[in-house]
């Protein structure tokens, strides 16, 4: 299993880092086009590996895209993070060139790749990379329900004074900070739902809390974040890598879906040794059913702003 990681900043490195440490990859090759960088990352990685146990190997390589042949999955994480009061959509300018440009290479040396796009803004990303390449709908997987369901999880237990490990949530639709739609409905601890534990108004600050999550981290790290956005990567890349077949909230395009059409937005879906093995129709109530919709807007807009 060989797994591309493009983009040696702190979101990259923290995706091959936690890849490499959970072993189910051969390799990892991270690539960035600063000279040195991603070899400099690659080797202080590599240096952790008999402390940490695991044998991937990591390549680091500078903007070669014939060392990332062959590769089985791959990320993109290239692009400018954005700076506090910034919103994702106004990176748009400068990461929409790249991530073209990035997801070409990759397809050019991988053609059987499977794609999971982190750059922002995430959702209008993924739906660049659908019109731009010829890659099937399955094998482009947006990452941002996976890392905003976690800071969810986070909110909940923080919440009730319980250990994450009690805790089920979800959040779907586009990853922004006010298109997101964190599924309280459907919340648990333990298989009971979180209503029972608390209050509608504490609920609602763990939703709103939620949904500035990645401003919040922004706030306080001058930068986006780079644990958690790693963490919900290698999660995602090891349920294709391994054909768990666990569910997880992706960008995914839509034909029909939750009532959208052409489309990437969060929704529930099955990754699998396919990648996007099926979207997963779950039963949202009529004010999910409106918040969805109305994040859609927001995505559209955005993608509005594409210059296809
Ligand atoms: C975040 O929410 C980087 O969009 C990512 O932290």
């Amino acid at each position: 299993m060989k797994i591309t990681v493009v983009g040696a900043g702190a979101v990259g490195a923290s995706c091959a880092e936690y890849i490499a440490i959970k072993n189910f990859a051969s390799e990892v090759v991270l690539l960035d086009i600063k000279e040195g960088y991603a070899e400099g990352k690659a080797m202080d990685l590599m240096q952790t590996a008999s402390l940490n146990g695991f044998d991937t190997k990591i390549t680091g390589i500078t903007s070669d895209y014939s060392v990332t042949a062959g590769s089985d999955i791959a990320v993109i994480t290239s692009g400018i993070p954005r700076k506090p009061g910034m919103t994702r959509e106004e990176l748009i300018g400068i990461n929409a060139g790249i991530v073209k440009s990035v997801s070409s290479s990759l397809i050019e040396h991988s053609p059987n790749v499977i794609l999971i796009v982190v750059s922002n803004p995430m959702d209008t990303m993924t739906y660049l990379v659908h019109k731009t390449t010829d890659l099937p709908k399955n094998k482009i997987i947006g990452m941002g329900g996976a890392l905003d369901s976690a800071r969810f999880k986070y909110r909940l237990a923080e919440a009730m004074q319980a250990p994450i490990s009690d805790i089920d949530g979800m959040v779907i639709g586009g990853h922004s900070d006010k298109g997101m739609v964190p599924l309280a409905s459907h919340a648990t601890r333990n298989s009971i739902r979180v209503s029972e534990f608390l209050s509608m108004e504490r609920l609602e600050q763990v939703v709103a809390d939620t949904k500035v999550g990645g401003a919040t981290l922004t706030g306080l790290l001058g930068t986006s974040a780079w644990y958690a956005p790693g963490a919900a990567v290698s999660a995602m890349a090891q349920a294709i890598a391994c054909d768990q077949k666990k569910m997880f909230p992706c960008s995914s395009f839509l034909e029909g879906e939750y009532d959208l059409n052409d489309i990437c937005i969060g929704v529930p879906v099955i990754l699998g040794k396919n990648g996007i093995e099926r979207i997963v129709d779950i039963p949202l109530s009529d004010a999910e059913k409106a918040k969805m919709q109305e994040s859609a807007v927001g995505v559209t807009k955005t993608n509005g702003l594409l210059e296809l």
